[in-house]
C-alpha cells in the first residue's frame, strides 16, 4: 500500500507541479547534508502554499523550520511587503534553511529566528511583526500545547493555524508512550476545552507515511 501512497504523489507532481528546480534543490541540500527526511511532502508543501494564500496571509510564523522546505512554500505566497518568521533550535538546520532561502531568493521576506522557539516567541512581537495571519507548527511534538497556546496569543482573528504529524500511524488514539504520542493527545484534550479556535484533522497518506495535520480558524 505504502508503494501506491508514494506513486500517486509522484504523479500529482507530474500533473500539478507539486514541485519544481527550487524545491528539488533544496531537497537534495538537506540530502546533502543528512538531515533527517522528514520535511512535509512535496504535495503537502504546496498545500500549505495554497492554504497561506486562500487565508491571504500577509504575516507567517513556522515554528520548527528544519531545513526550510516548508518555509519557502509558505513564504511564496506572501504578497509583496509580506513577511515571515520562522523559529530553529538547531543551529546547522537554521544555516541551512538561511542558505535554502537565499537560493530560492526570498531572503527579504523570512527571517530565520535561532533559538529555542519557547524562549523566542515571547518576544517576537516586539521585534517588530505584528499579530500572524497563518502559523505553522512543525517542532518538537513535545511542546505541541505550548506551541499551539501561543499561536493564539500571537495571531490575529481569523487566522489560520496548522500543527502537522497529529496522527502518527494512528498512534493518536492509543494509550502509549511512544515519542510525543501523549503530549500530542494532551494538546487534543487542551483543545476540546478551548474556545478560542474552531478546528478538524485530517489524516494523510503519501512519501511521509501515513500521518495527519490539525488546521483550525482563530475565533
Ligand atoms: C518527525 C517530525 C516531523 O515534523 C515530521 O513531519 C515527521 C517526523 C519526527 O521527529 O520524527
Ligand atoms: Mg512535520
Amino acid at each position: 500500500m505504502e508503494e501506491t501512497w508514494r506513486a500517486v504523489d509522484v504523479y500529482f507532481e507530474e500533473k500539478l507541479a507539486t514541485t519544481d528546480e527550487t524545491m528539488e534543490h533544496i531537497l537534495k541540500k538537506n540530502e546533502e547534508a543528512e538531515m533527517p527526511s522528514i520535511e512535509v511532502s512535496r504535495a503537502h508543501g504546496k498545500m500549505l502554499h495554497l492554504m497561506a494564500k486562500m487565508a491571504k496571509a500577509t504575516t507567517i510564523l513556522e515554528i520548527g523550520t528544519h531545513g526550510g522546505f516548508s518555509t519557502v512554500w509558505l513564504a511564496r505566497a506572501l504578497p509583496e511587503e509580506g513577511r515571515m518568521a520562522t523559529l530553529e533550535v538547531n543551529p546547522e538546520h537554521a544555516e541551512m534553511a538561511r542558505e535554502n532561502i537565499e537560493s530560492a531568493g526570498i531572503s527579504a521576506e523570512v527571517e530565520v529566528i535561532e533559538g529555542e522557539a519557547l524562549s523566542t516567541l515571547p518576544s517576537i512581537l516586539e521585534k517588530g511583526y505584528p499579530r500572524f495571519d497563518f502559523i505553522f507548527i512543525d517542532a518538537d511534538k513535545e511542546n505541541n500545547s505550548e506551541y499551539l497556546d501561543w499561536a493564539l496569543k500571537l495571531s490575529k482573528k481569523g487566522a489560520t493555524i496548522i500543527v502537522d504529524n497529529v496522527v502518527r500511524r494512528g498512534k493518536i488514539i492509543e494509550d502509549t508512550d511512544e515519542k510525543a504520542v501523549p503530549q500530542i493527545r494532551d494538546m487534543f484534550d487542551q483543545l476540546s476545552k478551548d474556545d478560542r479556535i474552531e478546528t478538524t484533522a485530517i489524516q494523510t497518506v503519501g512519501q511521509k507515511g501515513y500521518d495527519g495535520f490539525l488546521m483550525g480558524v482563530v475565533k
